[in-house]
């Protein structure tokens, strides 16, 4: 049985006030044993202070993103055992944001995932394609490229310690999120291409959906069998919008 997640992505929002309220909001209405796993992932410089606040709740604290590189003369970059000892559990890799905008490889990402589990972080590697992707009918080999990269330095053992996002990247931030069954059927793509290699452990996988996910569509998106939870950018900043997810993912 894969006990869903719900994985809140600030990204780069929010304010020492702010977040602390938007923190108080999440803990005020959360249910103490709430059926999916709760997870916020604040801006680096917020993490300690969130995570204060979250200290002994249902909610676990995740990075947006890690450094490839265990230590060293890497200026501005955070390294997988900086985030463990801020108290992290888990830590974005591969957002498209990451892919997009800052330029990284398949290869640097399947490094991240790598870092991080080495020190003990669960990586949620995000995988998706672009729009002229998928309408030039190539999504599969997409995910399928940006999975496999990971999957031959890690091994898919690997991946019984972490969890996949699925966020197709037109979905993401436009208001336009995949149908449940275009969701689904990528979904059940990656866990085919998992289970070609280790089929207990494709079981076993949690796979998110992300991309314009909010209360209003969270119910039917979770109701695909191989949708475990999701990876929510913007619904995430409004306490009442989260919490209205998480539920929806433990129904
Ligand atoms: P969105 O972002 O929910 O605002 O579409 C999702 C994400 O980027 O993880």
């Amino acid at each position: 049985m894969r006990r869903p997640i719900v994985a809140g992505n600030w990204k780069m929002h929010g304010s020492r006030a702010e977040n602390a309220r938007l923190t108080e909001e999440l803990l005020a209405g959360c249910p103490a044993q709430p059926r999916a796993s709760a997870v916020v992932c604040p801006p680096f410089v917020y993490l300690q202070e969130v995570g204060r606040l979250l200290r002994d709740s249902a909610f676990s604290l995740g990075a947006q993103d890690v450094c490839a590189d265990a230590q060293g003369a890497f200026t501005g970059e955070v390294s997988a055992a900086m985030l463990r000892d801020t108290g992290c559990e888990y830590v974005l890799v591969g957002h498209s944001e990451r892919r997009l905008l800052y330029r990284e490889s398949d290869q640097l990402i399947a490094r991240k995932f790598a870092a991080a589990l080495a020190r003990g972080l669960k990586p949620i590697l995000c995988v998706g394609e672009q729009l002229a992707e998928r309408e030039a009918g190539r999504t599969q080999d997409v995910v399928a490229r940006q999975l496999d990269v990971v999957l031959e330095l890690s091994g898919a053992g690997a991946l019984a310690q972490g969890v996949i996002a699925y966020e197709p990247v037109w979905a993401i931030g436009t208001g336009r999120n995949a149908a449940p069954e275009q969701a689904q059927e990528v979904h059940a793509f990656i866990r085919e291409r998992i289970g070609a290699r280790d089929a207990r452990i494709a079981a076993a996988t949690r796979l998110l959906y992300g991309g314009s996910v909010k209360a209003g569509n969270a119910a039917e998106l979770f109701a695909m069998p191989d949708v475990d939870g999701g990876l929510i950018g913007g619904a995430s900043l409004k306490a009442d919008e989260f919490l209205a997810i998480l539920a929806a993912a433990g129904a």
